[in-house]
């Protein structure tokens, strides 16, 4: 057992006294990072640098995944819906994905993270995609965090991807349909060979899923928090884990 100590400031929940088993470390834990827009009205700020505040939070929570030995972590950073807002909003998300991969690659390679993607990422500006690809090029080897980012990801967009794949390999007669199976379909989804995600945390209050790992997230255990992403730190993660592990997963049977 690891005892961690986080005093709060703000409406955060109230963390005081904190007992992670380190023996039982969610292997995936998947965040919705909501609320930037809220944190920034709340400061008279532009929306925008909601979203720049809420880049900046990512830093501290990839490391403390790092640290507490999690193998994945998936953040979801923009929807197949989030096109529809301004232009200039989504143009400042593009830019800031740009920068933070630049600001963070040295860092990130250096605690061992593979830096992933999950989402079509082919509608993305072609600056995004370069930045991605080499991104995970670099790191793929490395053997610590695999950090998915999701990026013009949608569990149903996912999911029509992969069914359009298995109806080709069907005709094309490389795949019959006594092969397919859950771990089939899984084997098509964007986050193949990855075990499905154990939590996924929401802040900002929204208790939704709005469209994210819809086929990952069957058993999935949820946590939700008022709290808004830009201010989302390392003792909220330790409450979402900790949480977690004082919950019951019986999977459908009984205990
Ligand atoms: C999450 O924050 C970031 C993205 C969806 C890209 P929002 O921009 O949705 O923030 P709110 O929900 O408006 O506060
Ligand atoms: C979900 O947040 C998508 C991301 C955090 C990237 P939204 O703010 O887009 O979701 P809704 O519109 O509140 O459902
Ligand atoms: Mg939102």
């Amino acid at each position: 057992m690891l005892n961690f100590f986080g005093s709060k400031k703000s409406e955060n929940v109230a963390v005081e006294d904190i007992h992670i088993d380190l023996n039982n470390i969610p292997k995936h834990i998947a965040i919705i990072m909501d609320g930037n827009g809220r944190w920034a009205k709340e400061r008279m700020l532009p929306r925008t640098m909601g979203h720049k505040a809420g880049v900046e939070a990512i830093r501290e929570i990839v490391k403390e995944c790092s640290k507490l030995g999690i193998k994945y972590l998936t953040l979801y950073a923009f929807s197949t819906e989030n096109w529809v807002r301004p232009n200039e909003e989504v143009n400042a998300l593009m830019n800031l994905l740009v920068q933070y991969l630049r600001n963070e690659f040295k860092e990130l390679d250096k605690n061992n993270v593979v830096i992933n993607h999950i989402g079509d990422i082919s509608k993305l500006p072609k600056i995004c995609q370069d930045e991605l690809i080499d991104a995970y090029n670099n790191t793929k080897d490395n053997t610590g965090l695999t950090l998915n980012l999701a990026l013009n990801y949608g569990g149903r967009d996912e999911l029509l991807r992969a069914f359009k794949k298995i109806y080709e390999n069907i005709t094309e007669g490389r795949l019959s349909k006594e092969d397919i199976n859950e771990n089939t379909l899984s084997s098509y989804l964007d986050t193949k060979g990855m075990p499905d995600p154990d939590i996924i945390i929401r802040p900002s209050g929204e208790q939704r899923l709005s469209n994210f790992l819809l086929w990952q997230c069957a058993y999935s255990e949820f946590w939700y928090s008022n709290i808004k992403w830009p201010d989302f730190k390392k003792e909220d993660l330790h409450k979402a884990i900790y949480d977690f592990q004082n919950r019951d997963r019986r999977f459908g049977g009984v205990k």
